[in-house]
């Protein structure tokens, strides 16, 4: 038996999970969140965790959830979707899996378009593309257990300064935190509450409020039909929202 966990704002990361997971037998996908909320003993043999990069590093609820895992996999692999730099991210999740008492024995990047600047629709689909047979590749690698951490690379100067003064510059400059929703463009769909995959959306007078449970993930942003829903300062007009075109909403509602 096998399981992927994976968090996933914009639909790569998930799509990801989902060709691996089709190469595997009898593999479950669950996200982080669901995890979290309700930790326990994981059984399966083969454990991944599939997941974006922020800030040069891992999403700090990835970080959070592998402190909690607890699991005795034969097969332990993780992949992180990305727009270009990983940082240390693989890195940060070998050592966070030691902590637990895992081996990471396959490791891999992809480069998927950035859901964080957005980028023009024609480069999206090139880079949609060209992800195509790096991710055919990693699930054949996987289904064969193959063992190879070559991608797990230090980089102390993004451990040094490009995650904090990354973070430093979301929070502060950007306001990126403050997650707002334009009530007069919100119709009240819910989809936002539906896809959260940390369960941090509730609707109030049919608007959405926000908790703060937030992973940072912008999938409520990206997903809004009505492009009602901002992250501080961070402007992604109709121009730069963007889901993978192969990930739907039901698949995004995941094990909710
Ligand atoms: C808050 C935030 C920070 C990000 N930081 C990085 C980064 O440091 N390096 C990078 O290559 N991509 C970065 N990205 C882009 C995502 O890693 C990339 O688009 C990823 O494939 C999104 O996956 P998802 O759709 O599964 O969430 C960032 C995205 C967000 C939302």
């Amino acid at each position: 038996m096998a399981v992927i966990f994976y968090l996933s704002g914009s639909g790569n990361s998930l799509y990801a999970a989902q060709q691996i997971a089709g190469k595997l037998e009898a593999c479950r996908l669950e996200t982080i969140g669901s995890y979290l909320r309700e930790p326990y003993a994981v059984k399966d043999e083969v454990v991944g965790i599939v997941c974006p990069v922020y800030c040069f590093a891992l999403p700090p609820v990835v970080a959070q959830f592998l402190a909690k895992l607890k699991a005795k996999p034969s097969y332990t692999f993780g992949v992180v979707t990305m727009g270009g730099n990983q940082g240390r991210a693989l890195k940060q999740m070998s050592e966070a899996l030691a902590a637990q008492g895992i081996t990471l024995q396959y490791a891999q990047t992809v480069v998927m378009p950035d859901n964080f600047f957005g980028i023009p629709l024609e480069k999206r689909e090139k880079l949609i593309e060209a992800a195509e047979p790096t991710i055919i590749q990693i699930a054949q690698d996987i289904a064969l257990a193959k063992r190879d951490v070559t991608a797990v690379k230090e980089a102390y100067l993004w451990k040094l300064f490009g995650t904090s003064a990354s973070w430093w510059y979301l929070k502060n400059r950007l306001n990126f935190e403050n997650m707002t929703v334009d009530a007069a463009k919100c119709v009240g769909c819910n989809i936002c509450a539906d896809i959260c995959q940390m369960e941090n959306i509730t609707m109030v007078a049919g608007k959405p409020t926000f908790g703060n449970n937030c992973a940072n993930c912008l999938g409520c942003v990206h997903w809004c039909p009505q492009s009602a829903i901002s992250a501080g300062k961070l402007t992604l007009d109709n121009s730069k929202r963007y889901v993978h075109p192969k990930i739907n909403l039901p698949m995004m509602k995941g094990d909710k």
